[in-house]
């Protein structure tokens, strides 16, 4: 008697079971429909909000996304009142100002009626040794690289629960899973957009939003020259920093276009199958791979022949 008892306690304990996986798969999906619904809609309905869209890839990913069907509004220090620059409507946003984020993410969201996919993408490089830079020029990077967005993407965040769906995007970096030498901040910067998104994602996930990041390679943009060396040079590092800047600038001269990486941008945006890294081009993805099947002394030896400093 009692074994029969225990089979039909089993029996209904598999079959809740069941129910409840169906239930959770049933609910899977209507969460997918309604992100492919935000993503993919018909053209009004696709907006899209990117930072640092006046240069580089911030700038063609927003005339990629409008080319796409988007409607954009991008993002820089500098834009003024009302400005269109490109084609594409600027807002002013430092996304190290909380007040000037709050800004900049209600008006785009009063001029597009919702935010479907937002690009973080504003952000720059520091060079050097390590030990070159002030602790205060680190807080800075990171105030801008990593809690820039935190920032904008805690201000978007309820426009998309509200939403019950929306793609967040943000621009790491192959520096983000290669930590090379004389980028250790920038390196530790994209890291923790790298871990950082990957918790997002699970965490936002249930409320029909995805995270992703996108995984760029050297990429011929301003941002050599808009990215600050370390403010308290060591002249004992200057001849490694040297031939290591040799092959660096090498590396950005034959590196991708910011439409190359663009091209990746809109493809993440638009994938019905959401991933979590989209490394940008074929050396990041030769990368990414080496990474993660290389053993590591030979890795090691390959990037420090790489940037000429074995
Ligand atoms: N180029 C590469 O090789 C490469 C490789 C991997 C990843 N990335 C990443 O790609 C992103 C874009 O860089 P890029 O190469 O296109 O450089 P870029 O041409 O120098 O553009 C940087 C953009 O970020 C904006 N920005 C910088 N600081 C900001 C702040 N505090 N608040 C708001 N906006 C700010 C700038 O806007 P305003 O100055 O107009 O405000 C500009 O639009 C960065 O996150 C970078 O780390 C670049």
């Amino acid at each position: 008697m009692i074994c029969i008892i225990e089979k039909k306690m089993m029996f209904i304990i598999i079959n809740i079971h069941c129910v409840d996986l169906l239930s959770q798969g049933q609910h899977r999906t209507a969460q997918k429909e309604r992100a492919t619904m935000a993503t993919h809609n018909s053209k009004g309905q696709k907006t899209a909000f990117v930072t640092g869209a006046s240069s580089g890839i911030g700038k063609a990913a927003a005339i990629a996304l409008t080319q796409a069907g988007y409607r954009v509004i991008g993002t820089s220090r500098k834009a003024t009142s009302g400005e269109v620059r490109d084609g594409i409507r600027m807002v002013a946003c430092d996304v190290t100002d909380d007040a000037s984020v709050t800004e900049a993410v209600a008006l785009a969201f009063a001029e597009l009626g919702r935010i479907d996919l937002l690009v973080n993408n504003a952000g720059y490089a520091l060079s050097g040794a390590a030990e070159e830079s002030s602790v205060e020029q680190v807080r800075a990077l990171f105030d801008t690289n990593f809690l820039g967005v935190v920032r904008v993407t805690n201000e978007v965040l309820p426009i998309m629960r509200a939403q019950g769906a929306g793609r967040i995007l943000t621009t790491g970096s192959v520096l983000g899973l290669i930590p090379g030498p004389f980028g250790a901040y920038y390196a530790a910067s994209k890291h923790a957009i790298e871990g950082y998104s990957e918790s997002l994602d699970h965490e936002v996930r249930g409320f029909g939003i995805r995270v992703a990041v996108i995984e760029p390679w050297a990429t011929k943009t301003a941002i050599e020259a808009n990215s600050p060396q370390g403010d308290r040079p060591i002249a004992a590092y200057a001849k490694t920093l040297a031939r290591y800047r040799m092959a660096f600038h090498a590396a950005m001269a034959d590196g991708d276009t910011p439409e190359d990486v663009a091209a990746t941008i809109v493809a993440a945006a638009q994938d019905r199958s959401p991933r979590l890294r989209y490394p940008s081009g074929k050396s990041a993805k030769q990368t990414s791979f080496a990474r993660r099947f290389l053993p590591r002394a030979f890795f090691d030896r390959t990037l420090r022949k790489q940037f000429n400093i074995a």
